[in-house]
Formats: structure tokens, C-alpha cells, sequence
């Protein structure tokens, strides 16, 4: 690990421990855990979830549930492995309602994604990746632009704030809602987005190295004729 590594690592476990005190929204007065990240903190490619659930909460950890077992084989169909990745989320704590004496997750609030923007934005900054995969409208929405189409535009490429290359893809929990043949359509869709995510971080690593000017990726790119 060289010198600027090992202080993006040590500024991001900085954030973190400030980050499991936030009491910067309503979130924090029901969660277990402050759920931040997993995976490898020098990696090129960070994931983007919406925000824990109930098993996340409970361990503190980012899909470990349902939704994070399908996106574990997700990402092996695609040649990589959450070792290989950072994973975080919108909202770092559980959305949830008590409804007849159970808590159900929801998603956040546009109050609660902003509250907690200052702990995406410092993590994307630090880690400075060259390609984000957001997962589902809300992390698109958050990370790409406003009101992002989903459905439309998952699989296409767009520059954010963060990165020269973002690219929205099916969220894993929205994929277990389907039943049957949307079921497996929705899924490859998402194994080929992590794809096409992989090999943009291959392509752009080549022009790092070569010490090439790295552009903003968009739809017209002709770099995005890889697939
Ligand atoms: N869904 C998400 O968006 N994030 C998680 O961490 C788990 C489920």
C-alpha cells in the first residue's frame, strides 16, 4: 500500500467513527448499527445502495441480506468478488415504520438522504473512484442526477460529481420482487452492468497508467462502444 493509500484508508476509518455518532436525522433514533461500508477502500469501482435493512442494521454491514447474497453472485457472474469492490449506501442507517408492532423498512426520505450526504460525499472524495455502479433510482438519483429513470437509463454511462464514469443498474432487492422470467431478466441485466462497470475500470486504468487524460464518460463516448 503507498503513502496516499494508507491515508485514504486512515481518513475513511476517521469518517467512520465520526459517522457512528451522526445524529444528523431521524434515522438515528431506531438503528443498531451506522452501517458504512464494506469491501476494499482502494478500490477503482465503489457500489451504491439505497440504505440498510434489518439484517444490515443488525450487523453492520452493507447487503448482507437477501439482496446482498444476490448481488454477491451478481458480482461473481461478473468476474469479481465484494473484496474487489467498495460497497456503501445512500443512508448510512435503517428507514423504517413500526406498524403493528414491526418495524418495516422503507426507503428514505429526500431529508434523511440529504442529512446524510456529508458521509457519501466525503467517501466518494477520499476514495476518488474511476467508475460508480449505482444500485436503484434512489442511489442514481443521489450520485448521477435528479430524478433518474431506471428503467430507461440503467446500463448507460454518465459522468458524476465523483467520477468520470457512473452507471445505474437494477437493485438487487427490486430483482427479488420479480418472479420468474423478469426474475432472470432483471438479473442478467444487472450481471451485465457489472460487467460492462469492470471493464470500464479496465479500460480507464490502462489510460491512468499511461498517464492519459481521463474525459468524462457520456452516452456519445465512443468508449462506450466496449459493448
Ligand atoms: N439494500 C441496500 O440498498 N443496501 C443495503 O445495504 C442492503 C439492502
Amino acid at each position: 500500500m503507498d503513502a496516499h493509500e494508507q491515508s485514504v484508508e486512515e481518513a475513511l476509518l476517521e469518517i467512520e467513527r465520526k459517522a457512528k455518532s451522526c445524529v444528523a436525522c431521524g434515522l438515528a433514533n431506531h438503528r443498531t448499527n451506522v452501517v458504512f461500508a464494506d469491501g476494499n477502500p482502494r478500490s477503482p469501482l465503489v457500489i451504491v445502495g439505497e440504505g440498510p435493512g434489518e439484517n444490515e442494521d443488525l450487523q453492520g454491514l452493507p447487503f448482507v441480506g437477501r439482496a446482498g447474497q444476490l448481488l454477491d453472485k451478481a458480482l461473481i457472474a461478473a468476474g469479481m468478488a465484494r473484496k474487489h469492490v467498495y460497497i456503501c449506501n445512500v443512508v448510512k442507517c435503517r428507514a423504517a415504520n413500526l406498524e403493528n408492532g414491526k418495524w418495516r423498512n422503507r426507503p428514505p426520505l429526500p431529508d434523511e438522504i440529504q442529512a446524510c450526504n456529508p458521509w457519501l460525499d466525503a467517501q466518494l472524495t477520499l476514495i476518488q473512484p474511476l467508475v460508480v455502479v449505482c444500485l436503484g433510482a434512489p442511489a442514481a438519483s443521489t450520485v448521477i442526477q435528479r430524478n433518474f429513470r431506471i428503467t430507461q437509463d440503467r446500463g448507460k454511462w454518465f459522468s458524476c460529481k465523483w467520477s468520470p464514469a457512473a452507471i445505474a443498474a437494477f437493485h438487487p432487492a427490486y430483482i427479488l420482487r420479480n418472479g420468474g422470467e423478469a426474475y432472470e431478466a432483471t438479473y442478467g441485466l444487472l450481471v451485465q452492468d457489472l460487467k460492462a462497470a469492470r471493464a470500464k475500470v479496465i479500460e480507464l486504468k490502462k489510460l491512468k497508467d499511461q498517464q492519459q487524460p481521463i474525459l468524462p464518460v457520456s452516452e456519445t463516448d465512443p468508449q462506450m462502444s466496449l459493448f
